[in-house]
């Protein structure tokens, strides 16, 4: 278990090449798998959580060929799949085992779906009721954790299905098992979540009184995937905010996926006071891509309006931390959601907070964050929960101290941004 230590930063100056989406590059991996025929991804992700979908994937029939960041995958088709071996690791990641449990019940091929410790601790319950009702049988620990030993023997049941919580992961489960069934799968949303999926899989999507309906059946086509892979927006936010808050800092981020299901803080960043250009480019596939510079800027509170949480979730830890820093008190409100991430994350963020003397107030499904423009801190020590989003927040919130820093268990971020550490010191090193 790693200790990172890290130094205050007196302005942050360079252009970083993101990682790539994780979202989108697990999708990626599973929908070659569904397509019968190549697809070849460029910009694939190293990260951990990807690469743990891209091996269930190849477990699953499908022939990966590697070469550096370009992935190529001969998918088998929906009726193609097989299980080579019948437990399936899919490590940290909640996208992995959610998507995955949709194929198998689609595809009925019985297999164990297995994670870490932090996986194997959160709910599978909102997956496990909705496949159930398609005719699968789900034996699971506690009735709700992995391992998930996942059959149908019965025939797939096609449902229309009203999504009980803004959740891409739920959304594209139901959908995914909806792709092997005769009569369509309807998901019907109310708050949007990521739509990735929808996107990624060209399904049809229709509007009817300000809800979001999108269908899946065996008579849609699967695409292939070829396509390069943006720069993942939720690692873009690290440094969105870090450039806000360290003096004197000039950041550009080239390539980062710009899809409005993902960018809520974006807008709640520029609410704030931040000074982030953004120079869109001509979209080359199915997601909005561009390029955003930040420069510092003093910011201001802001109360994030309970129906952005779905499109900023994954951002709220380092929203916190901007918070912390601003003029004013803010509000995070409508996100118990974060209490069932790779940790429970606003624990997490208050002990975060805590750690650099801000004043907040946990509540039970957000945070009050009293802000200080003028926090000043020595130097903290900082817990990553196992989380990366936690572990790079706190890096963030590190730069602030007057005296180095440490991070518990930092190498946490190589779940999404592996190298979210060389590409600190790089901005720090002016
Ligand atoms: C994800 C959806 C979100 C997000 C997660 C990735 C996805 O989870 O927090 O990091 O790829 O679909 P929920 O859909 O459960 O909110």
């Amino acid at each position: 278990m790693s200790q990172q230590q890290v130094s205050p930063a007196k302005q942050l100056i360079g252009s970083i090449e993101l990682a790539p989406d994780k979202s989108i590059a697990q999708r990626a991996a599973i929908f070659s798998l569904l397509h019968e025929g190549t697809s070849t991804i460029e910009n694939f992700s190293p990260a951990q959580d990807p690469q743990s979908t891209l091996s269930c994937v190849a477990k699953l029939g499908a022939k990966v060929d590697i070469d550096q960041s370009i992935v190529r995958i001969e998918g088998v088709g929906r009726d193609g799949i097989k299980a080579e071996i019948n437990e399936l690791d899919c490590g940290n990641s909640g996208t992995a085992m959610r998507l995955l449990s949709g194929v198998l019940v689609g595809a009925g091929i019985p297999v164990t779906l297995i994670g870490d410790p932090s996986l194997s601790s959160r709910t599978m319950t909102r997956i496990i009721k909705p496949l159930e009702q398609m005719g699968a049988h789900i034996l699971a620990r506690n009735s709700a954790y992995a391992p998930l030993f996942i059959t149908r023997e019965d025939p797939l049941v096609p449902m229309d299905f009203r999504l009980p919580i803004p959740s891409a992961q739920l959304k594209s489960c139901i959908l995914l098992a909806g792709l092997f069934g005769e009569e369509p799968t309807r998901v019907i949303e109310s708050i949007p979540s990521r739509d990735h999926t929808e996107r990624l899989l060209q399904l049809p999507v229709s509007e009817l009184h300000g809800e979001r309906i999108i269908e899946a059946s065996r008579h849609l086509k699967i695409p292939a995937q070829n396509y390069r892979i943006p720069g993942d927006y939720s690692a873009a936010a690290f440094w969105l905010v870090a450039g806000s808050i360290v003096p004197n800092s000039e950041i550009q981020l080239p390539h980062v996926g710009l899809n409005p299901t993902r960018t809520a803080s974006l807008k709640i960043l520029q609410e704030m006071g931040a000074n982030i250009s953004i120079e869109t480019h001509s979209e080359s596939f199915a997601e909005p891509v561009g390029t955003l510079t930040v420069t510092s800027s003093a910011l201001k509170a802001f109360d994030i309006p309970v129906e952005w949480i779905p499109n900023a979730i994954d951002e709220l830890p380092i929203l916190a931390v901007a918070m912390a820093f601003a003029e004013g008190t803010s509000h995070i409100r409508g996100a118990e959601e974060l209490r069932h991430k790779e940790t429970d994350r606003i624990m997490a963020i208050a002990q975060l907070l805590q750690a650099i003397g801000a004043h907040f107030r946990e509540l039970p499904d957000g945070l009050e964050i009293i802000g200080n423009p003028n926090l000043e801190f020595e130097s903290a020590t900082f817990e990553s929960y196992h989380d990366h989003r936690i572990a790079m927040a706190s890096a963030v919130a590190s730069l602030r101290g007057s005296k180095s820093s440490f991070i518990h268990d930092a190498e946490a971020a190589a779940v999404s941004y592996p190298d979210f550490w060389t590409h600190l010191g790089a901005l720090s090193a002016n």
